[in-house]
């Protein structure tokens, strides 16, 4: 074996890892789940109670009784982990779990704590039933979380004085607070962090039906009208995701003062929508021409990663972080090892036929050779 290559790969191997624990691939288009500026302003439609926050049922009904049992037993609610892809609502749910337990919200990030001192300062001025918010808890550096480990789990700091001969460790009690953790990696997590959370949920991409009723509810706020057929519209577009269903309402609402209507109609909603270029399952050009670009240049593929970024003009980050969940979740390509094929959906959806699935025709030309070996 060649060591240099070993230590090569382990080296790339590496980078890849910390390329994914660190910034995250951006993603600036319409129907991107990430934040984006002009989503700031999003902030009057964040739901404020349980009752108010929309779908999720499951996850509200465990924490319903969580929080019940906190409550009556005058105790910090256990940590919680939200975890779950963007724009789903785990910050909105923070802060709707320290609404309903009355309790005051610390906000603040992974990438935010820099040194172990900086954690040890928020921990030491939390009060009895505190709520921490670590949003993108999966890039915390491992050192600090270490810290993190004792202030969970016995609610103390271990804080280390002096160096060398003269290094004493200190113990500092902590109050007792509850840890919300928010993050879209819950993979990158550390299992000994992980294992400090007693209530570990996942949210899920939301229903048309749920974002429908997301969609009227946000036009409400925003103080316009709108039909039920425009808020299902809007929310078939919107990739399950009250995010992005925001955003495309706000978009739809300004073509409607641009046009001077004072309510939002199917048909102007159909026709900002097809202006915007997002289709009917919510994907937008760059989706398509990912699609395509496997159905028509690679007969539907399999296709490797890096080939298929050369053909689109995409990077391949950018394919597989940011393009490829969606497409994978509809069920329009599948990763394979041999690389990315596209499925009989796919071609539906474009309006292309489809002759068979990759391994159906490989099975049917190697048939096919067998019978001329026959001849
Ligand atoms: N259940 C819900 N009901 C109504 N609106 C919601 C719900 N969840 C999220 N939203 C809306 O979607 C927006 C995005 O949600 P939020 O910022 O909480 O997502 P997130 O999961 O924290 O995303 P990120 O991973 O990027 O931090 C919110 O501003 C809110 O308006
Ligand atoms: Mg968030």
């Amino acid at each position: 074996m060649e060591p240099k290559f070993t230590s090569k790969m382990a080296e790339k191997d590496k980078a890849e890892r910390n390329r994914k624990r660190s910034e995250p691939v951006e993603d600036k288009r319409i129907i991107s789940n990430s934040r984006l500026e002009d989503d700031e302003s999003d902030r009057s439609l964040r739901p404020k109670t349980m009752a108010d926050y929309i779908g999720q049922e499951k996850i509200k009904k465990n924490l319903a009784v969580y929080i019940t049992a906190a409550k009556n037993r005058n105790e910090a609610l256990d940590h919680v982990l939200l975890y779950g892809p963007p724009g789903l609502g785990k910050t909105t749910l923070a802060h709707v779990i320290a609404n309903e337990l009355g309790a005051q919200i610390k906000v603040t990030s992974g990438p935010a704590i820099e040194k172990g001192a900086d954690l040890a300062a928020i921990l030491t001025n939390l009060e009895d039933g505190d709520i921490l918010f670590i949003d993108e808890i999966h890039r915390l550096n491992r050192n600090i979380e270490e810290v993190l480990y004792p202030a969970m789990e016995d609610f103390t700091l271990d804080l280390v004085n002096g160096t060398g001969a003269m290094a004493r460790s200190i113990r500092i009690p902590l109050k007792r607070f509850t840890l919300i953790g928010a993050t879209t990696r819950s993979g990158n997590l550390s299992s000994p962090l992980r294992d400090r959370f007693g209530v570990i949920l996942r949210l899920e991409p939301y229903s048309v039906k749920d974002i429908t009723k997301i969609v009227t509810r946000s036009s409400g706020i925003l103080g316009i009208d709108i039909e039920d057929k425009a808020s299902e519209e809007i929310a078939k577009r919107s990739r399950g995701t009250p995010r992005v269903a925001n955003r495309l309402l706000r978009r739809v609402r300004d073509f409607a003062e641009y046009e001077g209507q004072d309510e939002i109609s199917l048909q102007l909603a159909d026709k900002s929508l097809e202006y915007m270029d997002i289709d009917s399952l919510g994907l937008d050009v760059t989706d398509r021409t990912v699609v395509e670009t496997i159905i028509d240049k690679f007969d539907g593929g399999p296709v490797g990663l890096d080939t298929l970024a050369a053909a689109t003009g995409e990077e391949s980050s950018t394919i597989e972080d940011v393009v490829e969940p969606f497409l994978i979740q509809l069920g329009f390509i599948n990763r394979t090892t041999r690389g990315r094929v596209c499925t009989e959906r796919a071609y539906k959806h474009l309006g292309r036929s489809f002759k068979g699935s990759y391994e159906g025709r490989d099975l049917f030309s190697a048939s096919e050779e067998e019978k001329k070996n026959e001849d």
